[in-house]
């Protein structure tokens, strides 16, 4: 995908579109030039009513050779009073969609009226790009003869956008690589694959290492290495360093589960086969370390990815055995599918050796997380007030918005067991916090912060610029707040 700012007019630029975004009620005025050199088109299909620039509204025109783009796409924005960032990735995203279907291939956006509004015109190209995402690997026939593959956004240019866009080009191919990754099944995306395309990644400054069986038997890993007994596919303790700036790093931590059975414990087979996204923690964590290191981001990030799959077996963990943390915590396993907790806890006591700055943890923990939340936000719980604030704000910025939820020392009673020091399930009453006050036992006094994105990793149906599947919400969220550390 080529994308590149034209500072052009409009009307000279050849593509095959041009996206004209139109506020509600604005009709043809931000447009002027176009609509006279198109013989009055815009004012015509405005009076006609069919097009009066409500959010959800396009509307595409041929040109006919009046000017050099070979269509016009009117993109509506919704009221201006209410125009926000996300508006425009959604009309982006629309408006892409649009166009792919009518088999454009180089497109343009008008950007001077979004910014004569005070914002960014490069939010609809992220939109858009979001959009285009496609999982094409499984498919013999794919149409060849579609897809965007140039983009211009036309536009003043200036510094200040030539930054914003290259961070939108690079952060948006990162969100599609970890949707790539999610999407990918459980037989194509074993821990080994996890562990290989993290090696991928390896080079300039960016260091990967692979603990086998045998070394997180030797760091006492007992809790992450109960969930793997029961599959005959070796597990993978994945850790990723990116060294861009200086300071002790930021630890990020991905479940990575390539898919959760729910072993023993085993879930009901409606909806299993979803469980191959399970590890879209882990995915996210490989997409985050691959842009930053793109976008040489002046931070230290340490990634870890526990994985493994959850399997029912001869030699599976049961309901009952207890376990011994690599912190030296016994564990009670109550059910076998509260998986995520038992290998967080000892990826959590492993970055803990390196004294990093914070522990954010990503993951689709629970399935009370969707029930609280839905789809609409990640489910926020820590022992840091200053990160969580951080995290609300990145969330407010890119949209992968969060929603923090309380860890009274309560809900520690719900999680004593009566023989080890702690159990993995305290049952169906807030299974979404227990989940979390959990984690937090084993993060101690460390600064800690923990993401669950059960609800949200994944969508059923298509939103204006997230294609249904895996979303890779997370990426854009912690590189926004990556960003932001100086
Ligand atoms: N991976 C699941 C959580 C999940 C459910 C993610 C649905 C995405 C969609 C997790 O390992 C799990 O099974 N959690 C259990 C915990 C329970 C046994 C305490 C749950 O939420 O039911
Ligand atoms: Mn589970
Ligand atoms: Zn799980």
């Amino acid at each position: 995908m080529k994308v590149a700012i034209k500072d052009i007019r409009d009307v000279d630029y050849a593509a095959d579109a041009l996206i004209l975004p139109v506020c509600e009620g604005e009709g043809a005025a931000p447009y002027k030039a176009i609509d006279s050199l198109l013989n009055g088109l815009i004012s015509k299909v405005v009076a006609s009513g069919e097009f009066e620039g409500k959010s959800d509204q396009i509307t595409l025109l041929h040109t006919v050779n009046r000017i050099r783009p070979r269509r016009i796409l009117l993109a509506g924005l919704g009221k201006k009073s209410e125009l926000t960032k996300e508006k425009l990735r959604q009309a982006g995203g629309r408006a892409f969609g649009q166009l792919y279907v009518a088999g454009c291939k180089d497109i343009a956006v008008s950007g001077r009226h979004v910014l004569a509004l005070r914002h960014s015109p490069a939010f609809i190209i992220e939109g858009g790009l979001l959009s285009l995402y496609k999982m094409g690997r499984y498919r013999r026939e794919v149409d060849r003869k579609k897809g965007i593959n140039k983009v211009a956004l036309i536009c003043r240019n200036d510094k200040a956008l030539t930054a914003s866009m290259r961070w939108i080009v690079s952060t948006t191919s990162a969100v599609n690589f970890a949707k790539d990754l999610i999407n990918t099944p459980s037989n194509d995306m074993t821990p080994s694959v996890l562990a290989k395309t993290a090696r991928t990644l390896s080079g300039g400054r960016v260091s990967v290492k692979v603990l086998e069986r045998g070394d997180a038997e030797r760091e006492g890993m007992g809790a992450f290495l109960s969930v793997a007994r029961g599959s005959k596919e070796p597990p993978k303790f994945i850790v990723l360093r990116y060294n861009g700036g200086r300071g002790a790093p930021v630890a990020i931590i991905g479940k990575s589960i390539t898919f959760d059975s729910g072993g023993i414990s085993i879930k009901p087979s409606e909806g299993m086969e979803k469980m191959k996204y399970d590890m879209a923690g882990g995915a996210v964590v490989l997409a985050v370390i691959k842009a930053a290191s793109e976008a040489k981001l002046p931070v230290n990030i340490l990634g870890v990815l526990p994985a493994t799959e959850n399997l029912p077996g001869g030699s599976a963990s049961k309901p009952g055995d207890i376990v011994t943390s690599m912190s030296g915590k016994t564990i009670e396993i109550i059910n076998t599918d509260a998986e995520g907790r038992l290998v967080l806890a000892d990826a959590i006591g492993y970055v803990k050796k390196m004294k990093p700055e914070v522990i954010i943890d990503i993951a689709t923990l629970t399935g009370a997380c969707s029930v609280a939340l839905g789809n609409e936000a990640i489910g926020m719980m820590g022992n840091n007030d200053d990160w969580m604030d951080r995290l609300k704000t990145a969330g407010e910025e890119t949209y992968e918005r969060v929603w923090q939820m309380p860890l009274y020392e309560e809900y520690m009673e719900y999680i004593k067991s009566d023989l080890a020091d702690i159990k993995n399930s305290g049952g169906r009453n807030g299974s979404f916090v227990t989940a979390g006050y959990f984690l937090k036992e084993f993060a101690g006094d460390a600064p800690w912060v923990h993401l669950d994105i059960a609800g949200t990793a994944w969508t059923d149906k298509d939103k204006p610029y997230t294609p249904k599947g895996a979303t890779g919400i997370g990426v854009r969220l912690l590189l926004n707040l990556f960003k932001e550390m100086k």
